[in-house]
């Protein structure tokens, strides 16, 4: 990831769509006492309505936007995760498909042109989006893109009860709010935001940490030592999952994310940790800029996941590459008997590059594979599985 040494201005509408945001904010901040949580502050600035990053009406998603995400980037890739599926669904009844954060909503569109290709489609897909504003973009987009298939897509609020079926989440768990911590001179502080004398925000070391930070900045003391340090923990995450895990009676979670086995993830040389902001695709490590109209993310401590996901009884089934994944799914296969011409062939490959190298997003993105009550192991998620070493 590169650091923008200059970042593009916001226009007059944009700019003052973030003062609106850091009005509110410091409202917040003072109504609180003083200081917030980091993850307040990332849960303001991406899901404040009509004025977080996620909330509020600019195009984030795809070309011309901020980031690509995998599906954006080719639709091999929901296409390939439709074969992962359906080894799911040919040892379910009856199964469904929950989506969590469906961005733009192609990733809907493309399983399910696959899955009705594979004469497998889900009794019902269900968008579970904390975005109003995406929700009205993934309506729109299954409306023009699916007709035929629209009535097969459903909005949620929240989990349904006893759950069959697979639930997936591309590059979610980074979007929720993370706490800091700041390890100094043998102290353990939560990095907190509040205003300096000139109403300014900014950092501050707090050291009454919530039970809960307290127990996580213990362990990972473990790895870093005594060293300056400063990391982020993803709480959030931990209890979205232990919510699917309650909803789940029978089937799969597949999570896709950039991020790291702990060990990798607190080593003792990411001093920094791995907070990242993009603004109009330029990435940086300042949350303070633009409040509202630049994107802010953490990678994805996948141990903490799968911990979470042992101790509530799921099944930790597998731990992979996103590109073994994808090829274990049959990407390259789909190449052959999906594109027509010679100039979408070359296309593809070309997307193919960007999903798998180690260089784009083939490694740096894992596939963390979670199942509940499946007889049969899951053959494509045992290539080059990687469970060792969560
Ligand atoms: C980085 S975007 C990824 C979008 C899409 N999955 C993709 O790959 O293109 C993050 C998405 O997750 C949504 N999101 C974040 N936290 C969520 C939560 N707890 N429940 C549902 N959606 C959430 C955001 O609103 C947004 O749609």
């Amino acid at each position: 990831m590169t650091m923008a040494t200059k970042l593009p201005v916001p226009d007059n509408m944009a700019q003052q769509h973030s003062d609106q945001l850091l009005t509110l904010i410091k409202q917040k901040i003072a109504i609180e006492g003083g200081e917030i949580s980091f993850a307040q502050y990332m849960h303001l600035c991406l899901y404040t309505p009509g004025l977080g990053y996620y909330s509020a009406g600019s195009h984030k998603l795809g070309t011309g936007g901020d980031f690509t995400t995998a599906p954006e980037i080719s639709s091999l890739f929901s296409q390939t995760l439709a074969h992962h599926i359906n080894d799911v669904f040919s040892q379910l009844t009856e199964p469904n498909i929950i989506e969590f954060g469906a961005g733009s909503g192609k990733m809907a569109v493309d399983i399910l042109l696959e899955l009705e290709h594979l004469n497998r489609l889900p009794a019902n897909y269900f968008i579970i989006e904390a975005s109003a504003d995406l929700r009205g973009r993934q309506q729109q987009q299954i409306e023009a893109k699916l007709p035929h298939l629209s009535h097969v897509v459903q909005w949620l609020d929240q989990l349904p009860n006893n759950f069959i079926g697979v639930v997936l989440a591309n590059e979610v768990c980074d979007a929720m709010p993370v706490h800091r911590l700041h390890f100094s001179s043998g102290h353990i502080y939560e990095q907190v935001i509040t205003l300096n004398s000139a109403g300014d925000l900014q950092w501050c070391d707090n050291e009454f940490l919530p039970e809960e930070l307290l127990i996580r900045a213990n362990e990972i003391q473990h790895f870093i030592g005594q060293q300056d340090y400063v990391t982020e923990v993803n709480l959030q995450a931990e209890a979205w999952l232990s919510s699917v895990a309650d909803s789940l009676d029978q089937g799969a979670v597949f999570i896709i994310d950039y991020g790291y086995p702990n060990i990798s993830y607190y080593h003792p040389e990411r001093t920094t940790g791995t907070l990242m902001c993009y603004y109009q695709q330029q990435g940086h490590d300042n949350p303070f800029i633009f409040p509202g109209l630049q994107d802010i993310t953490a990678h994805i401590d996948f141990t903490a996941l799968a911990e979470t996901a042992q101790s509530n009884h799921l099944d930790v089934a597998g731990f992979q590459t996103q590109a073994d994944f994808l090829i274990a799914g049959g990407i390259t296969e789909l190449v052959s008997t999906h594109a027509d011409d010679e100039l979408k062939r070359l296309q593809q490959a070309t997307e193919i590059k960007r999903l798998t190298l180690p260089s784009e997003m083939g490694e740096n993105f894992k596939v963390l594979t979670l199942t509940r009550q499946l007889e049969h192991l899951l053959p494509r998620i045992q290539l080059r599985d990687q469970r060792h070493r969560l």
